[in-house]
């Protein structure tokens, strides 16, 4: 059981319900979402995604540009209890396709969601938890995995807000693919901060054989 870690209750708490207060889906925040969006739901063009699951998807900031792009079912995944009463409250995920819980145990089953997709919740899982993480994504997800985070070329952890072991980089695309050597890298991409308003992040699309 990884419920109770740190990383979690932190996400769980004040910290999260503050981030949560803080992150509104303003105009200029979806319009980011929605370029980042339309590039890479192009890359799924051959088999789009009825079924869409955010692992952390805080509230839905990502699935509201993807409701405007595709006509897909959107599931949730989320540990904080505010950001998922919001999720509900604004019509982003029905209340019977939101689930708290944590990346390394999801109440989805099996093959859940055509595409399963993270964006910056690897980054905020300690390493230990990391493969039990992907291992239930990649469980989750039937055809399309999506990976959104910060990058580096070494694992390094980095103050976040203040705090420490709140915070991990590394080549998570990379991770995906030693972690499941017969996936197939469809596409990535850097959303450079100067152009994009988005905080520099670097995607990755993978498809399962
Ligand atoms: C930085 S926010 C990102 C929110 C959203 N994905 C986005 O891109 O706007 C991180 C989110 O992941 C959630 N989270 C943190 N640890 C998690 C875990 N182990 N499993 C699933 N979600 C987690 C947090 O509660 C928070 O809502």
């Amino acid at each position: 059981m990884t419920s109770s870690t740190p990383q979690a209750e932190f996400w769980r708490g004040d910290f999260g319900n503050a981030y949560t207060d803080r992150n509104v889906a303003s105009p200029a925040q979806m319009q980011a979402r929605l370029a980042l969006w339309s590039e890479i739901l192009s890359h799924t063009i051959s088999a789009p995604p009825a079924t869409i699951l955010e692992v952390g998807a805080n509230l839905g900031i990502n699935l509201r540009a993807l409701r405007l792009l595709s006509s897909a079912r959107c599931l949730a995944l989320e540990p904080n209890d505010k950001a998922r009463a919001i999720l509900v409250r604004d019509g982003v995920v029905a209340a019977e396709d939101v689930c708290g819980g944590l990346a390394s145990e999801i109440p989805f089953p099996d093959g859940a969601a055509d595409l399963a997709f993270t964006s910056g919740v690897l980054i905020h899982i300690h390493p230990d938890h990391l493969a039990a993480s992907l291992g239930e994504i990649h469980r989750c997800a039937r055809r399309w995995i999506a990976c959104v985070e910060y990058f580096s070329d070494k694992p390094e952890t980095i103050p976040y807000r203040g705090h420490e072991e709140r915070l991990f980089k590394r080549d998570f695309g990379g991770l995906w693919m030693d972690t499941f050597p017969d996936l197939r890298i469809v596409a990535y991409g850097f959303a450079w901060k100067r152009v994009t308003g988005l905080d520099n992040l670097t995607w990755w699309l993978f498809e399962k054989p």
